[in-house]
């Protein structure tokens, strides 16, 4: 039987991802459009959009929170550009981004001493053989997998190598050990449900040191510059951004954050995600035809939820296709280099009522297209 009820939202996409409830670009506050974004409220909004940053996340005050371009990607590839050489570096990689990241090191940075630690789709790599006398580039969240790391009970506190984290699909959705991330970044468009194009790079005092006290062997472009004149550019951590931001993307961030705010901060974030993962976790319980690709619970993504279906990579797209000329969900099939299946963002701008409505349209399109 056909379900009656759909979600009232259809944006299940894994990045962008959906905007929060309530969402109104009308109710943007964009009197910086227009202006420079040097002028005293260009820089009063960026410099905003760091110190809500730390201040919603409960940052130590050692770190630093900055606005950089080129999304998640540029933020990550800054750090790595900026940071490595210094010493050997471990490399984890157990899905699409993780995979970029080791390519970035191995083929791009060319590193003699580059160790890659992999794992399929749906594992995750043995981190008991991490060396943390090296860096250590890793994903918290593996988007594309729907797997994450457990905890952070496998890092050190005390480690002589970096820590360089691409959190992109985890901050604001999961606990983070920031004391024992050196480096962390993330995009607006992932849980905020924000817009991309900036990345927000958080820099612990152990970076900073190193950023201070090594200059890699290789030239920087100019958007990539973290110091001038071997000392921290400390005003890209204020606001002062490298190049020219989008105020309208700044406008959308800070109402975004004020959005998390009222929901009770990060723990009220993790909470609807949480909730909208056990909505799924029931449902797959229930049907043995689906599964989760993450194969320990432990490592089970609450914001990209990534489900296996026991049918054809031709007929998953059918499903795929089903549910959105039906009207129930957008671009809920997996990502393009991953197994074939389903993908459902849980992040907390989704309601956890969309996600219900959506599991019985998930069992009628699955006896759909298997008749
Ligand atoms: C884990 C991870 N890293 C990096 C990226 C790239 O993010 P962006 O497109 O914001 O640069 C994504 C995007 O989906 C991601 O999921």
């Amino acid at each position: 039987m056909q379900p009656t009820v759909k979600p009232k939202n259809l944006n299940f996409s894994s990045g962008p991802c959906s905007k929060r409830p309530g969402y109104d670009v009308r109710a943007l506050q964009l009197d910086t459009l227009g202006r420079s974004h040097r002028s005293a409220l260009g820089k009063k909004a960026l410099g905003l959009a760091c110190s809500e940053t730390a201040r919603i996340l409960g940052l130590p005050e050692t770190c630093r929170v900055g606005v950089v371009p080129g999304s998640d990607t540029g933020a990550v590839e800054m750090a790595l550009w900026s940071l490595l050489g210094a010493r050997g570096v471990d490399v984890l990689a157990w899905e699409s981004f993780g995979s970029g990241w080791a390519t970035d090191v191995v083929k791009q940075l060319k590193l003699a001493d580059a160790r890659v630690l992999k794992a399929d789709y749906g594992a995750i790599v043995d981190l008991t053989q991490v060396n943390f006398d090296r860096d250590v580039v890793f994903t918290w969240n593996g988007t594309t997998s729907g797997v994450r790391v457990p905890n952070g009970d496998w890092i050190p506190a005390e480690r002589a190598g970096l820590t360089i984290c691409d959190a992109t699909s985890a901050v604001f959705a999961m606990d983070l050990p920031w004391d024992k991330l050196d480096v962390v970044t993330f995009s607006w468009q992932k849980v905020l449900g924000g817009e991309g194009a900036h990345g927000m790079l958080i820099l612990g005092p152990r970076a900073v040191e190193r950023l201070e006290s090594y200059t890699p062997p290789w030239p920087l472009p100019k958007v990539f510059r973290l110091t001038s004149a071997g000392k921290l550019s400390e005003g890209i951590f204020r606001g002062e951004t490298i190049n020219t931001p989008s105020m309208l993307c700044v406008a959308d961030y800070l109402d975004a954050l004020n959005w998390i705010e009222s929901i009770g901060g990060v723990a009220g974030a993790i909470a609807r995600s949480e909730a909208n993962l056990r909505v799924i976790a029931d449902f797959v319980a229930a049907n043995e035809w689906i599964s989760f690709l993450a194969t320990d619970p432990a490592t089970r993504s609450n914001t990209s939820v990534c489900l296996s279906v026991d049918l054809s990579a031709e007929q998953v797209k059918k499903m795929v296709k089903l549910l959105e000329s039906e009207g129930v969900a957008y671009d809920i099939g997996s990502y393009k280099d991953a197994p074939a299946g389903i993908r459902i963002w849980c992040g907390a701008t989704i309601e956890t009522s969309d996600v219900a409505a959506l599991m019985p349209w998930l069992a009628w399109a699955y006896a759909q297209v298997s008749a």
